[in-house]
């Protein structure tokens, strides 16, 4: 009889807080003991010379979610968790979309039916809240945030998601009353519409234009108006995917007046620019998301706040539509002005190997820096630590083995994704994860599926728990 299902030994375990080589005991798919001569195993994994780190969180992507304009997503819960497991991700958090006039309790359930059976990996659900009537106010929310989905989305711009300020402060007093999570999508509506109606009489439609309608003016402002509206309510709230160092010194300067303000962005802000979107034809509309790319000197400010502290988050945004695809980003044709391309960029298998590469291995940030961001903080955020985001005993054993030296070519070819492109295609990478185990099972080998559909089970979200934001100080 075995002390331990799986030892893993001699790795470098590196967590948010500490580094050190120790063996690590793996029983019932939790974490049973951290030391050195453990004992016996059914499986021993040999990790000399590789870094041990918790499997990655990605708390931004998008899976399945159905779309009212006609748009259908590339990626289901079957390809996106397939994929992202290949790059290292043990977890993912997509959302749940309420359509207008739709039952929150509704689109919860039909976001169930379609995520069920088909998960290679774990996964919780946030909401997005689009219409927040009384009942969803004063029945659906509180219950569900109860049963553990304890964070929403709320957006400021786009015709069929946006809240007026009023509405949002409603969702803000709810989320403090309950103890939820909120994540807002800061950008300002009625600007991208009237830059939009500007260029669009100028004959300005090509891809490259929705940068100039989406402002970073427009950023910057829904970004103080959503911290003004959440210190009015005295709640915690996060701004997700920023692009730039508009918002970021919106976010910092609430950070450094006290207010709970988190910051999440993604890797697009940090590899692609505005040029990007300014390809030969159309093929610029690989790049449209929102807030878009900026410039060289947005992407160091970036980095500066992933450095720093101002982000505690960083995730991949995956928001998977194919290029060469009617319901994709050609939903309208190849002349179709910008406006009419559907939103986002795939990312949820490149997320980890690029901010590893460009983050750790340019030495930009630390190795446990790239833990908090990519794993820790987000459990804490979101309701999941311990059990998820660290390494420690009776945590899940969620691991992902990295190999700091291996060298990489992004290929789309070799991505696991049902998306016809990456933006990353070509670009080289140091440092690959080569084995990554959810609760135990190892799910991904050498960049390859290793695992099980099905396997992947749906989390409930305690109540969010993040430490008091630092802003420029190190660390979470
Ligand atoms: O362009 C983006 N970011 N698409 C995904 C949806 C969202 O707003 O996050
Ligand atoms: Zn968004
Ligand atoms: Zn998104």
């Amino acid at each position: 009889m075995s002390d331990f299902d799986t030892i893993i030994k001699n790795g470098l375990i590196i967590t948010a807080a500490d580094r050190y080589v120790a063996d690590i005991g793996i029983k019932e798919g939790r974490i049973a003991a951290l030391g050195q001569a453990l004992g016996n195993a059914a499986e021993i994994i040999d990790a000399d010379g590789l870094w041990v780190m918790p499997g990655g969180i990605d708390a931004h992507c998008h899976l399945d979610q159905p779309l009212g304009d006609g748009a259908v997503m590339a990626d289901d819960f079957h390809s996106g968790t397939r994929s992202a497991a290949c790059g290292g991700t043990t977890t993912v958090i997509p959302f749940a979309a309420q359509q207008k006039g739709q039952s929150l309790r509704a689109a919860v359930d039909d976001y169930h039916r379609r995520s069920e059976g088909k998960a290679f990996i774990d996964y919780a659900f946030h909401m997005i809240v689009t219409d927040p009537t009384e009942t969803v106010l004063k029945e659906e929310l509180p219950a569900l945030i109860e049963e553990g989905y304890s964070s929403f989305k709320i957006y400021m711009t786009y015709d069929d998601l946006k809240l007026n300020d009023r509405e949002i402060l409603k969702v803000l007093a709810l989320a403090r009353r309950e103890g939820a999570m909120v994540m807002v999508h800061a950008e300002n509506a009625d600007c991208i519409a009237y830059l939009t109606e500007l260029l669009e009489a100028c004959g300005k439609t090509a891809p490259v234009y929705h940068g100039e309608a989406h402002s970073t003016i427009a950023e910057r402002e829904a970004t103080h108006r959503a911290i003004s509206l959440a210190e009015l309510i005295d709640v915690p709230v996060l701004i997700v995917h920023v692009s730039g160092p508009e918002a970021i010194e919106q976010i910092r300067w609430a950070q450094s007046r006290g207010l709970r303000v988190y910051g999440e962005t993604c890797p697009q802000y940090l590899m692609l620019t505005a040029t990007d979107l300014d390809q030969e034809g159309f093929e610029g509309a690989k790049c449209v998301c929102s807030p878009p790319p900026r410039d060289e000197a947005a992407q160091q400010a970036v980095w500066q706040a992933l450095e720093s502290g101002v982000f505690q988050v960083f995730s991949s945004d995956h928001a998977p539509f194919r290029y060469e695809d009617p319901k994709g980003k050609k939903l309208h044709g190849e002349t179709a002005c910008f406006k009419h391309i559907p939103n986002g960029i795939p990312g949820l298998e490149t997320r980890l190997p690029i901010l590893f590469s460009e983050g750790v291995i340019k030495e930009r940030i630390d190795a446990t820096r790239f833990v908090a961001l990519t794993a820790t903080n987000p459990a804490k955020i979101y309701g999941l630590y311990p059990r998820k985001g660290t390494i420690a005993i009776g945590s899940d054993a969620d691991l992902t083995l990295w190999d700091s030296r291996a060298r990489t070519t992004v290929r789309n070819a070799e991505l696991h994704h049902d998306v016809d492109y990456t933006p990353y295609e070509g670009l080289e990478l140091t440092g690959r994860p080569v084995l990554t185990l959810c609760r135990g099972q190892v799910v991904s080998r050498d960049g390859r599926l290793a695992g099980e559909p099905g396997f992947g089970q749906f989390l409930e979200c305690g109540k969010p728990q993040p430490a008091r934001p630092r802003g420029e100080a190190k660390g979470f």
